[in-house]
C-alpha cells in the first residue's frame, strides 16, 4: 500500500513548493519571508525552509562539499513534499547551486514543485555582503564558497526569474506574490 494512500491527509490538496535558488545574498530569505508573509497576512498558511535554520538543526552535522550539498538538498525537499502533501505552501530559500541537485529536489517534491531563480551577480552580491561571508571568502577562509571556488550553476528551467539587481525590492515579493496566487496558492483556503 501506498503510504500516502493510508494517510488522514490523503484527500487534502497538494500545496506548491517554491524553491527560491541563486547565490548567497541573493535575495531568497528576503523574498521568501516577504511572500510567506504576505500570504499568511491573507489566511494561507505558509512554511519556510530556511538554509541557515536547516544548517543550524537537520542539517548540523553537513558541511560544504558537493555531496554534504547534495543531502541537504535532499533533506529540504523530503521535508518541503511532506509540508506540501499536508496543504502547507511552502518555500525553500536554499543555495542549491547544482543543477542535478535541484532536479533530484524536483523528482522528490513532483508536480508541485517550482524552481524560481532568484538572480543577482556574484559581483553585487559580494558588494551586499549581508553576513560577511564574502569578505571572510576572499581572505580563505571559507573553503568551498558558491561562486568562488564551488561553482553555482545558473538554472536552464527556472519557472521564473526574479532578478533582484533589476527591481526594488517590493517589486520583486510582488513578482512572487503573484506567481504563487497563479500557480496554485489560494486553491485550498478552508472557510
Ligand atoms: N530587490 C531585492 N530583492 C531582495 N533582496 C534585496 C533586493 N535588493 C536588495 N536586497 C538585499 O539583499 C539582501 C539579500 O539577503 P538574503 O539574506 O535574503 O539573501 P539570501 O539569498 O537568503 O542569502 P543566503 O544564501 O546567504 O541565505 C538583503 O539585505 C536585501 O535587503
Ligand atoms: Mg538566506
Amino acid at each position: 500500500m501506498n503510504s500516502n494512500a493510508s494517510s488522514p491527509l490523503a484527500s487534502q490538496a497538494v500545496a506548491p513548493v517554491f524553491w527560491l535558488t541563486g547565490l548567497s545574498g541573493a535575495g531568497k530569505s528576503t523574498l521568501a519571508e516577504g511572500a510567506s508573509q504576505h500570504l499568511f497576512a491573507s489566511g494561507i498558511k505558509c512554511i519556510l525552509i530556511d538554509g541557515d535554520v536547516l544548517r543550524a538543526g537537520l542539517s548540523s552535522d553537513l558541511g560544504f562539499t558537493a555531496e554534504d550539498r547534495a543531502e541537504n538538498v535532499r533533506r529540504a525537499a523530503e521535508i518541503a513534499s511532506l509540508c506540501a502533501n499536508a496543504s502547507i505552501v511552502t518555500f525553500v530559500s536554499l543555495v542549491s547551486p547544482f543543477e542535478v541537485d535541484r532536479k533530484r529536489a524536483r523528482q522528490i517534491v513532483g508536480d508541485k514543485f517550482h524552481e524560481i531563480f532568484v538572480d543577482a551577480s556574484f559581483p553585487v552580491c559580494s558588494e551586499r555582503d549581508v553576513k560577511g561571508l564574502y569578505k571572510r571568502a576572499a581572505e580563505g577562509k571559507i573553503p568551498h564558497f558558491t561562486g568562488l571556488d564551488s561553482p553555482y550553476e545558473r538554472p536552464r528551467s527556472a519557472e521564473l526569474v526574479i532578478d533582484t539587481m533589476a527591481n526594488d525590492l517590493k517589486t520583486c515579493v510582488d513578482m512572487l506574490v503573484n506567481y504563487a496566487y497563479q500557480n496554485g496558492v489560494g486553491d485550498r483556503i478552508h472557510p
